[in-house]
């Protein structure tokens, strides 16, 4: 196996944010009370406006700057709760307690967010006043006929970089989630194809075993060679996809939002298909997906206390780290506006 390090690299910068739509929230938790969010530093305030739909504003009342989040809504209008300023879903100024005479509720008006709700989340769009010229990320095989879905948020510790390439790193699965997935012992060769996709990257694993730990017995008692992909897409999703056989199929889909420099909401869509019932599937799925992320969460948070503790990263990389420096090329691409050729494809050796 080739295990010629590439060159060290060493960066104090914040991870690059990329323009795009982001999760923030489940529909379920999107109510005519207005609730606060961070979209990479910046607060947003999210409701539900006369009609119902949820919409997203700048928190900040464009009066003093009171944040908008701690008013209520008032008949679909938001209510600030210092002066009693209301501003509807579009941030457009509709009352001003007090003020008589004619008023140019137009000019106060609040900064607001493209805001869509789709296969159970609510998204916003990442640049205020922009009409988008794209929708938000269909996630593949959520709620399709066949399919449990399960749907889970948490909160994790690093910048959406770090996370997304821990939700597509293999070669730590055998230490962070000993026993679920892989062992460290009778690793077995593999090769896996790295290719750039539009506006992403996805990486192949070709003949790969069943996974030996419980959740692949559990899924696949049978045995035999799955087909994998791991995949990131601009701007956000980090994807897994294992076909365990003809009648086993599981995609998992995180939507990674970046809260601050040092936590990432992660918003995960599990699609699976297997020959059980879905109750049963239930019991076996979601306390397992539980587990690996709890597990990632942890060994994030002590990752992200040493780059805070050191100053920043200094992280060195051999060809099995498969697709994190992609990730952080595309983010910064995507960023800066300035995108690259697409990167050629590469075929690898891997002993998992
Ligand atoms: S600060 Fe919001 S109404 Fe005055
Ligand atoms: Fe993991």
């Amino acid at each position: 196996m080739n295990t010629q390090l590439e060159p060290h690299m060493k960066s104090t910068e914040n991870t690059a944010f990329a323009p795009g739509w982001y999760t923030i929230a489940a529909s379920q938790d999107v109510r005519p009370k207005p609730k606060r969010f961070l979209l990479n530093g910046l607060p947003i305030v999210t409701f539900r406006d006369a009609t119902g739909r949820s919409v997203a504003l700048l928190d900040r009342c464009s009066h003093r700057n009171a944040p908008l989040s701690a008013g209520r809504v008032v008949a679909g209008n938001i209510e600030c709760h210092y002066h009693g300023w209301q501003f509807d879903g579009a941030g457009e100024c509709k009352a001003i307690p007090g003020l008589c005479g004619a008023s140019e509720h137009g000019a106060r008006r609040v900064p607001s967010f493209a805001c869509r709700e789709s296969q159970g989340w609510v998204w916003v769009y990442s640049q205020a006043g922009v009409v988008p010229d794209s929708e938000p990320y269909e996630i593949p095989f959520a709620d399709q006929p066949g399919y449990l879905t399960i749907r889970q948020r948490l909160e994790m510790p690093g910048p959406l970089d770090a996370v997304a390439e821990n939700a597509l790193d293999v070669p730590h699965t055998a230490f962070v989630h000993s026993g679920l997935f892989r062992k460290n012992a009778d690793r077995k060769p593999l090769e896996v194809v790295i290719r750039a996709l539009d506006g992403g990257a996805e990486a192949q694993y070709i003949g790969e075993q069943r996974p030996e730990g419980l959740a692949g017995r559990l899924l696949a008692p049978q045995g035999g060679e799955v087909l994998h992909w791991d995949r990131f897409l601009l701007p956000c999703i980090a994807q897994v996809e294992y076909r365990l056989s003809d009648r086993t199929h599981i995609v998992a889909t995180t939507a990674l939002t970046p809260r601050t420099p040092h936590v990432t909401d992660l918003f995960a869509t599990v699609a699976v298909k297997a020959p059980i019932p879905n109750a049963i599937l239930r019991g076996v799925v979601k306390p397992v997906a539980m587990r690996i992320l709890r597990q990632d969460m942890e060994i994030l948070r002590r990752q992200t206390e040493q780059v805070e503790r050191f100053g920043g990263e200094e992280f060195a990389s051999t060809e099995i780290d498969v697709l994190g420096l992609r990730i952080k090329k595309l983010l910064r691409e995507a960023a800066s506006g300035k995108v690259g050729p697409l990167q050629e494809e590469r075929r690898i050796k891997m002993l998992v």
